[in-house]
């Protein structure tokens, strides 16, 4: 494979034809963020987090999905690509819902690591959040997809890693969402039984394996038997 060289934040830097910007960056220990990039997935170039500074171009570009050229001189933490990269993130928890004392990742999902890392607090702009109901009817996966950033990383896993299509995207716009069939029901499929590898992939609380409390709830109602003492 054909090597060449380009430069990262004023160092150089080895290529290969065919990788992208982020792999060069990764391979020498950059650290760039990434929400709805996955080496495991096909790329989407969905949530443009990832943006860097490439000399010569008028726009910033995603380093997720654009290849690395011979002789690119790329800067991954310029004022610029923070700044960027702050604005998206403002947005997309300006319609995130504030429950992350109560969600089951906490405050440790990917969302969160890297709003922290990008020192993004409570966010500028006021946008209508998405409001879903839970769906905990499956003993596999609960799903809250209120707290969706539609990075597709889930319908991406399901069907090219478990090869079972549960998910699709449905609805335009504001109105986008992964759904499960017709959108009609919660989600209870037993095509996910000993699967779950949707799971570990979505980069906030909105996938989560089911709780053993709300589990023991739906599973065995509380029964209250005897008498009171007079
Ligand atoms: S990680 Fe590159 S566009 Fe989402």
């Amino acid at each position: 494979m054909k090597e060449f060289s380009a430069t990262i934040n004023g160092s150089p830097v080895t290529a290969r034809d065919g990788m992208t910007i982020l792999e060069v960056a990764r391979e020498n220990g950059i650290d760039i963020p990434t929400l709805c990039y996955s080496p495991e997935l096909t790329l989407t170039g969905a949530c443009r987090i990832c943006v860097v500074e490439v000399e010569g171009s008028r726009t910033l570009v995603g380093s997720c999905h654009t290849p690395i050229a011979p002789g690119m001189v790329i800067q991954t933490h310029s004022p610029r690509v923070l700044d960027a990269r702050r604005v998206t993130m403002e947005l997309l928890l300006a319609s995130h819902p504030e429950v992350c004392i109560v969600c089951d990742k906490a405050n440790m999902c990917d969302l969160r690591k890297i709003a922290a890392d990008l020192d993004v607090g409570l966010p500028r702009f006021r946008l209508p959040k998405h409001y879903f109901p839970m769906e905990d009817v499956s003993p596999y996966i609960t799903r809250d997809m209120s707290k969706c950033i539609q990075c597709w990383k889930c319908v991406k896993a399901c069907s090219e890693i478990a090869k079972k299509n549960v998910y699709g995207i449905a609805y335009r716009g504001f109105k986008s969402k992964v759904v499960v069939d017709f959108d009609d029901q919660p989600m209870d499929k037993e095509v996910c039984r000993d699967c779950g590898i949707c799971i570990p992939f979505c980069p906030t609380g909105a996938l989560c394996k089911p709780s053993p409390v709300r589990q023991a709830k739906t599973a065995r109602p509380l029964v209250i038997t005897g008498t009171a003492q007079q």
